[in-house]
């Protein structure tokens, strides 16, 4: 079918042909994309004239990106060097760039800026505030509660508390290096919280707040962290999320493995109550008292480029999440500048991105790229369904919003309510609109585009992870860059994909494989805590003749015009409803119940989550299915991982299709969980120790 899109956009239409399809990609497992829309068409969608009656244009058109793009990838020194040079370095670097992606030539590393010595709160804060724009709001908190009254907080003042917080956790013996773990809602205080770390040198471990206290206590375990930033805890629509008590427990899981968590520092967010957390005496401090009390100046720590300036925790194929490290000075450079162009950030604009700072889009497009470029922003501690699904879209209206960020997933969610919601607003205020997280199926683009949008602002489809630190792969509003739906399109400078096949042979012009990158950009993963050879054997497995590839774990494709079709993840991570979750977390959490023998997960294309989280079982013998077990299990991802993780289909599984040596083969299992289970698409069943399993499961699928 034809795209029906506005003439009014002034549309090319190329003639619809139909160019994926997801079942012939060698490696990608079935996505959202193959259930709404089949046939991804080849329309090219140019940035909307209107966008460019709120903006020049950071760049003068398509053709300044190439030649820009060219010049950062022939000679990446001398494009970053210059960028950086934008920034406050109190010592300048002696070397912009050295690595090795190639395990077989030593040690894998990535250094940015070598020599040179800044800091990031210093750059987001002081910087600004040096230059007479104290008063520029930078966070307005828009609360869980609409007309609920909060205080927003201009440059000066953020800079104030930042101070203030961060002389608190010297006061608790944070120094230079510690790590610091922040466990908020989404309230201005977390990316304070952030950037008080940020000065003092502390490398901050964000948790997001849905998780539950046995993955957070994991957390502060594997990252030795004592001192923990929280509040009492928040409302996220009609629910309350009693983020102290999941803190308590997480601390007494921490003292049974001999760790102590040695110091809260509590934000009261909550109206008091009967169920106000008591604070531990000599343990905690609520945050308004430690703050006022603290000395209002803190000088910044000078940290080395290459020092680093958080942890964050995501899922992988296999084991328990990895603590994945970036740096300073690189990670600022390319925050910031991915901020600056993907988004047109300019003085005057409103920023809004719907995600949590407990997700990598949340420190590096609320906490540090956007207020590197001193924009102000909307920070939103509720959800977008509550009170109804027009929320965001009042937001925008009653703040101005010029450029906001959000998932497929929520668009998918809101748009099940139809126009009425969006039209209820003007929306005016918009020129840009972003997506993250997943593939935007083409059906969810047009209504973004047409719907929101009003056919005029671009889409800016953003694919990157938090493994990238930044946007990788994205258009550029700019004169000339034609955009199709449900392609992240082209690289963002010093950024070089490639595809690969399974065997590490490159994949010249149009073709799908593994998606690459040769040679690093500035945010490039340094590190997993504690663990190089995990590091090592993740990320960069392949190496060529001459040097090595970051390996993503994504399929794409690449068209006739370089753009770029992330077909989804290869590996067993589970991308639900823009979260991030490993298969083995799930089994690992669903085995822990005595009644089950084995357990095996994958993900299916859901409607809305993008995907969903389905769960093979098998029950000991002697045991019955029932709804109180499956209740059971519910609770046992919620309780091991946190709400996000409970699953949306436990299928009582006699038996699992496994080979001869035992393997469990989940190709057959997301076919089955799909429903695609004609013969071809299930393919060789022959090499299972039992092939009538595979019959079986069919026959007693929750689906059928
Ligand atoms: C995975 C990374 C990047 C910040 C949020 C998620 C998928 C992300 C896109 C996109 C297609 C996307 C990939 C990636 N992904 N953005 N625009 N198009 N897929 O970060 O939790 O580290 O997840 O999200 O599969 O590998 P994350």
């Amino acid at each position: 079918p034809a795209l029906l899109l506005p003439a009014a956009a002034g549309l090319v239409l190329t003639p619809a042909t139909r160019t994926h399809s997801s079942a012939a990609a060698p490696h990608a497992r079935p996505t959202i994309r193959a259930v709404l829309d089949v046939d991804v068409s080849q329309q090219r969608v140019p940035v909307p004239a209107a966008f460019f009656e709120k903006s020049d244009g950071l760049l003068n058109g398509k053709a300044a990106y190439d030649e820009m793009y060219q010049r950062s990838v022939d000679d990446p020194s001398a494009f970053w060097g210059e960028v950086a040079s934008q920034f406050h370095w109190e010592e300048p670097w002696s070397e912009v760039m050295s690595y090795n992606f190639a395990p077989s030539k030593g040690e894998v590393f990535t250094s940015w800026f070598k020599g040179g010595k800044t800091n990031v709160c210093f750059n987001a804060l002081d910087r600004h505030v040096a230059a007479g724009h104290g008063d520029q709001v930078a966070f307005i908190h828009e609360p869980n509660e609409e007309g609920e009254t909060v205080k927003s907080y201009t440059y000066a003042e953020v800079l104030d508390e930042v101070q203030r917080l961060a002389n608190v956790l010297k006061e608790k013996g944070v120094r230079k290096g510690d790590r610091v773990s922040i466990f908020m809602p989404m309230v201005p205080q977390l990316p304070i919280a952030m950037l008080a770390c940020a000065r003092i040198g502390a490398v901050h471990s964000v948790v997001f707040g849905g998780f539950s206290a046995e993955a957070l206590s994991g957390r502060l375990i594997d990252a030795q962290s004592t001192v923990v930033l929280t509040a009492d805890g928040v409302m996220r629509g009609v629910k309350p999320i009693n983020l102290y008590d999941i803190v308590q427990a997480a601390t007494k899981i921490c003292g049974e493995a001999c760790m102590e968590v040695e110091a809260l520092v509590v934000l009261k967010r909550l109206p008091d109550s009967d169920k106000t957390p008591t604070l531990v005496e000599g343990r905690d401090v609520w945050w308004s008292e430690a703050i006022a009390s603290a000395d209002p100046k803190c000088d910044v720590e000078w940290m080395d480029a290459e020092d680093p300036l958080f942890v964050l925790y995501t899922s992988g194929s296999t084991g328990k999440p990895k603590g994945v490290l970036h740096s300073t000075g690189g990670y600022m450079v390319y925050a910031a500048t991915t901020s600056k162009y993907v988004f047109d950030l300019q003085d005057g604009d409103t920023f809004f991105c719907t995600a949590d700072c407990g997700w990598i889009t949340g420190h590096s497009y609320v906490t540090y790229g956007p207020m590197l470029n001193r924009a102000t922003q909307v920070i939103f501690e509720g959800v977008p369904s509550y009170p109804d699904n027009g929320r965001l879209w009042r937001i925008v209206d009653e703040h101005q919003v010029t450029q906001i960020y959000t998932a497929p997933t929520a668009i998918r969610a809101l748009m099940r309510s139809g126009e009425g919601p969006v039209k209820a607003s003007s929306r005016k205020s918009l020129k840009l609109l972003g997506s993250v997280g997943e593939p935007i199926n083409p059906e969810a683009w047009r209504w973004y585009f047409e719907v929101v949008g009003d056919s005029r602002c671009p889409i800016a489809d953003t694919w990157w992870q938090t493994e990238t630190g930044g946007i990788m792969i994205a258009p550029l509003p700019l004169e000339g860059w034609a955009q199709k739906p449900g392609s992240a399109s082209l690289p963002f400078f010093g950024v070089q994909p490639v595809l690969i096949t399974p065997e590490g042979k490159e994949i010249e012009g149009p073709g799908e494989g593994l998606l690459a990158i040769k040679a690093p950009w500035p945010s490039t993963i340094r590190g997993v805590v504690g663990d190089y050879d995990r590091y090592v054997t993740t990320y960069f497995p392949i190496e060529g003749e001459e040097y090595g590839y970051y390996l993503t774990g994504d399929g794409c494709r690449r068209d006739e015009d370089g753009y770029h079709w992330i077909t989804g993840r290869v590996d067993d991570v589970i991308n639900t409803s823009g979260h991030r979750i490993g298969t083995a977390e799930v089994e690992s959490a669903v085995v822990l119940h005595p009644d089950v023998a084995e357990a095996a997960v994958v993900g299916f294309p859901h409607p809305i989550k993008g995907e969903g989280i389905y769960i093979y079982v098998t029950l000991n013998e002697g045991v019955e299915q029932s709804d109180e077990l499956l209740q059971a299990l519910r609770m046992q991802c919620r309780g091991e991982i946190g709400a996000f993780a409970s699953p949306d289909v436990i299928h009582w599984a006699p038996a699992l299709p496994k080979t001869r040596s035992g393997k469990i083969m989940r190709r057959i299992l997301r076919k089955i969980a799909s429903k695609d289970t004609d013969a071809d698409s299930l393919g060789d069943t022959s090499t299972l120790a039992d092939p009538s399993v595979v019959d079986t499961l069919i026959a007693t699928s929750p689906l059928a």
